[in-house]
């Protein structure tokens, strides 16, 4: 309900300045797309912009926060940012972040990134990114958890916890905004900003239910996506927007739209002028508006033609008013804006032990033959790559108000930790060839400084220094540009021109361990099969270098788990594992299955994948009773052993399947999972609880129900090599 203070608020404002509280402008700070008014200052002053983003640090937001108490009624400015991996500690991407599958540093990063952005001056984070996501050419796969449903709920509710706390207006607490809403992940053919459709079905059993999540979590606000939903944009979209959102989940914050999205619409086709589409989102359920003034234009002609109603504009103004409300801004506008609290928190020793400590649980371990890892702290390092000496490429894309120059590279996090070891050095490649894509990542900050030395010369030094070496390091990789919004590819290799290098010292036959430094799944076929050690290590921010000398030399056992399935080729793209079976499901003695004539149907490192420097045995799967009565629940066991000859930590995980429904059913999908630390020789039994409402699933006539009849229970070190029990689900 309306409090009083609001309602009494409400009650004293012009139309205008209603319509002001609607509006969400850039600074001049940084955009992130063409500014439409960059008289936004004036409009603060004239009670026409009530919200305001990309501005931060207390003096900044002070200044501002300054002219709206010049205005009328004194309302406070709403400072809203992206905060997406950290603010100024930065943490691994989403991507990688997810791959540590724990949820309590999860949570911790959130909430350091709500601490230190508490701290700038800021109100609201437009984060968590929940978009599910079967297509690795998106660029903003990077920004999400990756394929999965079920894991993506228990992210999006953690992250929603980290951002916001148990209570908004506490000093470490900010606004979440979860987004995409909805389905943006869905992008066809893994372009950004491309057409989305899906079947209901599809929607509510996969994509929907993270966005959900967040708001059962109590998420404060919500941003429309870019793509159409079932042919209408997300930003007109009524039918998600209110009855979805409102009426069937029964959220109660702020809507906003994505960039400009209002005006885009016009593009979309679906109105002819900005008051047509104005129109539409307004009736939609869409409260306020980012960057396009359309609202603050619009909306009093609308009202006066009688498009929209007074009841209307009053509930969107109240959703932004009760914001602000709860986050005690009308009692202390500049409670965020304290210039020695921002010295005292941000990046903090103790918020860099916290991101050295998610990036080292980031890391996945894709390939340790012959035990090359972890490396001796004797002897000679080579230490070779283009993102090897590199520190602007750590902190990944949409690190905003990161300073990439506190970002600690490979080569010093090796060096810090190299202890006897002597470390050498050589670049051996640029990280691009390709003059056009070098050129558009230049244009938006990529900073890609090029060797002027041909291919050739850097490879001969590069031999040279592994030659002199007992062992290599190779850094490659991607540019954090290549990934994030409007950064899609259609090539998910590691970029050609680093081939030469990694073939070269190969030649050498120097054992190597191939880093990599990527932002999307990419396709290593070639690297599997000739490389015998691989380190998946995202972008992992401010301390990547760090967490990877503790990975490289055993400090940390490596314990990532990938959350988004590594295809072998782009040609195989959606490929993700919890698949439908079909009615030809593949049988490679039958030439009318399923599959591909040049490659097999399954990912190259599946969902759930990732080695340790230990090695883990599974045994002993059982259900302690066969069947599972409604009502009740069954247990299921596992031991788990270490067998291998180091401490390490392990992520064991249950899927299930249902064999027979009345709409068909995944081949497994994941509704559980453990991390534990084993010693080595150590065993230990796991217990894990199915109820029947692990077995639910929309049916065919879309209720959220289990249906009776036989389940298969698997668990494992990942999505692929498992073991499996049966039970059944009996009738009510
Ligand atoms: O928050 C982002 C969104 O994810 C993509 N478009 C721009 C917004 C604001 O910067």
């Amino acid at each position: 309900g309306m409090n009083t203070f609001v309602s009494n608020l409400l009650a004293k404002m012009t139309l205008e300045e209603k319509l002001g509280q609607l509006n969400l402008l850039t600074s001049d700070m940084d955009v992130t797309g063409p500014s439409i008014r960059a008289s936004y200052k004036q409009d603060i002053l004239a009670g026409r912009c009530g919200n305001i983003f990309n501005a931060y640090t207390p003096q900044y937001t002070r200044q501002l926060q300054e002219l709206a108490m010049q205005t009328r009624l004194k309302i406070p400015l709403l400072f809203g940012f992206d905060v997406i991996h950290g603010h100024k500690t930065i943490f691994p991407i989403p991507l990688g972040e997810a791959c540590s599958w724990d949820m309590a540093l999860l949570e911790k990063s959130a909430h350091i990134a709500a601490t230190e952005a508490a701290a700038d001056g800021l109100h609201w984070t437009y984060s968590p990114m929940v978009d599910i996501a079967r297509d690795p050419r998106w660029g903003r796969v990077s920004e999400g958890v990756g394929e999965d449903t079920w894991y993506g709920v228990q992210v999006a509710k953690a992250k929603v916890k980290g951002y916001q706390g148990t209570t908004l207006g506490a000093n470490d607490a900010v606004l979440a905004c979860v987004k995409h809403f909805a389905l943006y992940g869905a992008v066809e053919a893994g372009r950004d900003y491309n057409t989305v459709d899906m079947s209901r079905r599809m929607m509510y059993q996969y994509y929907l239910p993270p966005y959900k999540a967040a708001v059962d979590a109590g998420v404060a606000s919500v941003m429309t996506s870019f793509n159409e939903v079932d042919g209408i944009p997300a930003t007109a979209n009524k039918w998600l927007m209110t009855d979805l959102l409102r009426n069937e989940w029964g959220f109660k914050g702020f809507v906003v739209t994505d960039y400009t999205a209002i005006n885009e619409m016009l593009n979309h086709g679906v109105g002819k002028n900005n008051y047509d589409v104005g129109g539409l989102a307004l009736n939609a359920g869409v409260d306020m508006d980012m960057q396009g003034s359309v609202y603050i234009s619009e909306g009093k002609k609308l009202l006066d033609d009688k498009k929209i109603s007074l009841a209307q504009i009053n509930t969107a103004v109240t959703r932004v008013l009760e914001a602000k409300y709860k986050l005690g801004l009308f009692s202390d506008p500049y409670k965020f804006s304290d210039s020695l609290r921002a010295q005292k928190e941000i990046m903090s020793t103790a918020n860099l032990e916290a991101a050295r400590n998610i990036a080292k649980h980031a890391i996945v371990l894709l390939k340790n033959e012959q035990q090359i890892l972890p490396l001796k702290k004797s002897g000679t390092i080579a230490v070779v790559g283009p993102l090897a000496d590199d520190q602007r490429d750590m902190i990944g894309s949409w690190s905003a108000a990161g300073d990439w120059h506190k970002a600690v590279s490979i080569l010093d996090g090796i060096k810090a930790q190299a202890g006897n070891a002597t470390v050498l050095y050589a670049k051996g490649a640029n990280v691009l060839s390709d003059t056009v894509l070098i050129k558009k990542l230049n244009a938006t900050g990529g900073n890609i400084v090029l060797d002027d030395r041909t291919p050739n010369a850097l490879i001969a030094e590069a031999v040279a220094t592994a030659q002199k070496a007992d062992v290599v390091v190779l850094a490659l990789g991607e540019t954090c540009g290549m990934s994030g919004e409007a950064a899609s590819r259609s090539n998910l290799d590691i970029p050609d021109n680093q081939r030469p290098l990694l073939e070269a010292l190969l030649k050498t036959g120097k054992p190597l361990v191939l880093l990599l430094s990527n932002g999307h799944p990419l396709t290593l076929t070639w690297e599997d099969a000739h490389v015998p050690a691989i380190l998946e290590t995202w972008f992992l921010g401010t301390e990547a270098g760090h967490a990877i000398a503790d990975v490289l030399f055993g400090a940390y056992n490596p314990s990532g788990k990938l959350t988004m399935s590594f295809p072998r080729v782009v040609g195989q793209i959606p490929v993700y594992y919890n698949h439908k079976n079909t009615g030809r499901p593949f049988n490679d003695a039958n030439k009318y299955s399923s599959k591909y004539l040049d490659v097999a149907n399954d990912p190259l490192y599946p969902f759930g994948y990732g080695l340790s420097y230990t090695k883990f045995d599974y045994s002993n799967l059982k259900v302690d009773a066969a069947q599972l009565v409604p009502g009740k629940s069954l247990n299921v066991s596992v031991t788990v052993t270490n067998s291998g000859n180091f401490d390490g930590e392990e992520v064991v995980q249950l899927y299930l399947r249902d064999l027979v429904g009345s709409v068909t059913r995944p081949v497994k999908e994941l509704k559980g999972f453990r991390k534990l630390l084993l010693h080595k020789g150590e065993s230990q039994t796991l217990h894990f609880t199915i109820t029947p409402e692990d077995l639910k699933f929309y049916d065919k006539d879309m209720h959220w129900t289990s249906e009776p009849g036989d389940f298969t229970v698997f668990v494992g070190g990942n999505s692929r090599d498992v073991l499996s029990a049966d039970f059944t689900l009996l009738e009510k």
